[in-house]
C-alpha cells in the first residue's frame, strides 16, 4: 500500500509517503521553496501545495502519482465551522473551506497521473494524533494529547489508542484554544506569529509570572477534559511591542505568566486523560507540543512515566499523520518510526560534484568526526552537514552549526553568525550514556530536543554557552547505535577538552529554512564566519586572514 500525506492548508506545508507500513520519507516544503515555513498561514494562501515536497517523496519512493493507492489531506472541509459561529473573528476563512474541497482537484493538477478520487479527508486532530500516537515507540497503546491552534472547529483532541485504533475522549472547541492564546501573545509581543512562539518561551525565562493570577480566570481546565482559552486582553498586562522596538521587563513578564498558565492547564489536561485512561504512556503532537518547557512540566509533574513528542509536531507532522491513519485503518501493520532523519539526503560522489562545481578548496580527512572534533575544540565554528535533512524543526546533528560549549561568549557568537536575539539561547548534545551525568529533570532520553532539563550545578560553569539564563537547556541525546558518526564526534571532543557536550543550533541563518541540500549549505557557508563546513567525509576550509 502506497500512500502519500499532504498537510497544506494552515501551517508548514509538507508531504510525507509511507508505503507498506514503513515511513520512507517526510519533508517541508520551505527545505525545497526556500521560503520560510513554505507560505504565510493566511486564508489567501491556503491553496498553495507542498508540490516540490511531494514530488520528492514520490521520487524517493521510486513511484509515480498513479501508483498511489491514498493521498491524505488533513483538513475535513466537512466538519468545519465558520468563524462567527466558533467566536472567532476571520472574515476570509470561508476561502479555506473553498480551497480545501478543491485540493483533490488541485493534487490531481501538480500530481500528473494522480486520481483525485484517490484523495481522503483526515480530520486535522486526528493526523495530529496519529502523527504521535502511531509514531511513538509505544506499540499502538498509550494517551494521547492534541494541542494547536485550530483545525476544524476544534484546538485540541485527548484521545486513547488501542492496538492502533484511536478513541477520541474529548476535543475542545473553538474560540477556546491554547495555540491561538499563544500565537495573540506572540503577535502582541512583537514577533512573528504563528512562527516565533519558542522566542516568547524564551523571554518568558526573564520574566516573573506576576499575572497569573489574572491569566487564571480566563484560561483555565474545565475538569471535563476540555479548557477555557479566549478573551485575554494582552494591552492590559503590557504594552504591545513592535519588532524594532527592545523588550522590556514587562513583556518578559507577559511571557512568563503565558507560560505558567499553558503549563498548568497542560498538566490539568494530562492529569484527566490519564484518569480516563489509566495508560501511564503519552503521546503529545500539535503545535503546542513543540512548548519544549511545558512538556518537560508533564514529564516532571504529570501523571506519566513515559512523555514522547513528534519531532514534527506542528502542522507539518500532520502530512505523516494523515498517511499513518489511513495505512492503519486499511489494515497495514505499522513498521516503527525510524527517526526525524526523514528528508533529502546526498551520496559521496554527489557530494564532491556539488563541491567540485563550486569550485572550493576541500579535503578528505580520514575521519570527519574526528577533524571536526578537532576544529570544535581549537575553539572553531562548524557547519555540520551529514545524512539525511531533519523532519520537523529542529537540527539533530544533520543540518547543525557547532561550537565548544565552554566558552561563553559562543552563545553570542553563533548568535550573531545566525543574525538572531542575543536572548535565545544554543542547546547541546550529548551522548545519551552521559546525559543523566550533566542533564535532570526530563527524559533521560531525549532525541529531538522536545524536552528542557536542568544543568547539574557542577557542569554550569564548564559549559556555560548551553545554559539558558535559568540554569536550564533543551538537550539533543545521542545514541551511537542510531548516529554513530554525531556520536563519534563526540566522543573525540570529550577526549580533547573532558566536556561531553558540542553546542548544536539549526544549520541557517535568521528568517531562512535550515539548510537542506549541498548549494545551501555552501551558500550558508560562503555567507557566515564558519570555519568548517563537515560536508559528508568532506572538510572546507575557511583559509586564514592573511592566505585570502
Ligand atoms: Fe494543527
Amino acid at each position: 500500500m502506497r500512500i502519500l500525506g499532504i498537510n497544506a492548508l494552515y501551517h508548514d506545508p509538507s508531504a510525507a509517503i509511507v508505503t507498506d507500513g514503513a515511513t520512507v520519507a517526510a519533508a517541508e516544503e520551505e527545505r525545497f521553496s526556500r521560503r520560510k515555513h513554505g507560505k504565510r498561514p493566511v486564508p489567501f494562501a491556503a491553496w498553495e501545495l507542498p508540490e516540490l515536497a511531494a514530488r520528492w517523496c514520490l521520487r524517493e519512493a521510486g513511484i509515480r502519482a498513479e501508483d498511489l493507492d491514498a493521498v491524505t489531506y488533513s483538513f475535513d472541509p466537512l466538519l468545519r465551522l465558520p468563524p462567527e459561529q466558533l467566536g472567532l473573528s476571520d472574515p476570509w476563512d470561508h476561502l479555506r473551506q473553498e480551497y480545501a474541497i478543491r485540493a483533490p482537484a488541485f493534487l490531481a493538477s501538480s500530481l500528473p497521473g494522480l486520481d483525485p478520487a484517490k484523495v481522503r479527508f483526515v480530520q486535522h486532530h486526528v493526523a495530529h494524533a496519529a502523527s504521535a500516537g502511531l509514531a511513538a515507540p509505544f506499540g499502538g497503546d498509550c494517551a494521547v494529547l492534541v494541542l494547536d491552534g485550530r483545525g476544524e472547529r476544534h484546538s485540541h483532541l485527548a484521545g486513547r489508542f488501542t492496538d492502533g485504533k484511536l478513541d477520541i475522549l474529548h476535543s475542545q472547541q473553538l474560540p477556546h484554544s491554547l495555540g491561538l492564546l499563544y500565537e495573540d501573545a506572540t503577535q502582541h509581543l512583537g514577533f512573528l506569529r504563528s512562527s516565533d512562539e519558542f522566542k516568547v518561551m524564551a523571554l518568558a525565562s526573564y520574566g516573573r509570572p506576576r499575572h497569573l493570577d489574572r491569566l487564571r480566570e480566563l484560561v483555565y481546565a474545565t475538569g471535563d477534559g476540555g479548557f477555557h482559552a479566549a478573551g485575554v486582553d494582552w494591552t492590559d498586562l503590557a504594552p504591545a511591542r513592535s519588532a524594532e522596538q527592545p523588550w522590556t521587563a514587562e513583556h518578559a513578564d507577559l511571557a512568563a505568566s503565558l507560560q505558567a498558565v499553558l503549563e498548568e492547564v497542560l498538566l490539568a489536561l494530562g492529569q484527566w486523560l490519564h484518569e480516563q485512561t489509566g495508560s501511564r504512556k503519552l503521546a503529545m503532537a500539535g503545535g503546542v507540543a513543540l512548548n519544549c518547557v511545558a512538556n518537560t512540566r508533564m514529564f516532571a509533574d504529570g501523571p506519566f512515566t513515559d512523555v514522547w513528542v513528534q519531532p514534527a509536531a506542528g502542522d507539518a507532522g500532520t502530512a505523516l499523520g494523515g498517511a499513518l491513519h489511513v495505512a492503519q485503518e486499511l489494515g497495514e501493520p505499522l513498521i516503527p518510526f525510524p527517526g526525524a532523519d526523514l528528508g533529502r539526503g546526498w551520496t559521496d560522489p554527489e557530494l564532491e560534484a556539488a563541491l567540485q562545481t563550486a569550485r572550493v578548496p576541500y579535503d578528505r580527512p580520514a575521519d570527519i568526526a574526528e577533524a571536526v572534533a578537532a576544529e570544535l575544540a581549537a575553539d572553531g565554528v562548524v557547519a555540520w552537514f551529514q545524512g539525511r535533512s531533519e523532519y520537523g524543526p529542529r537540527a539533530l546533528g544533520h543540518r547543525s552549526l557547532m561550537a565548544h560549549p565552554g566558552r561563553e561568549s559562543n552563545l553570542q557568537r553563533l548568535n550573531d553568525v545566525k543574525g538572531r536575539e542575543q536572548f535565545r539561547p544554543v542547546a547541546p548534545m550529548v551522548l545519551a550514556s552521559r546525559s543523566a551525568d550533566l542533564f535532570t529533570g526530563g527524559p533521560a532520553i531525549s532525541p529531538y530536543m522536545l524536552f528542557v532539563h536542568d544543568v547539574a550545578q557542577a557542569w554550569r560553569e564548564r559549559i556555560p554557552a548551553v545554559v539558558h539564563v535559568d540554569g536550564t537547556a533543551r538537550i539533543q541525546t545521542v545514541d551511537p547505535a542510531g548516529e554513530p558518526l554525531v556520536a563519534r564526534m563526540l566522543q573525540r571532543f570529550e577526549q580533547l577538552t573532558g566536556l561531553p557536550v558540542v553546542v548544536n543550533t539549526s544549520l541557517n541563518t535568521a528568517g531562512r529554512p535550515m539548510v537542506d541540500s549541498p548549494r545551501d549549505a555552501l551558500e550558508c557557508f560562503g555567507s557566515t564566519p564558519v570555519d568548517l563546513l563537515a560536508i559528508g567525509p568532506f572538510a572546507v576550509r575557511r583559509a586564514p586572514a592573511g592566505e585570502r
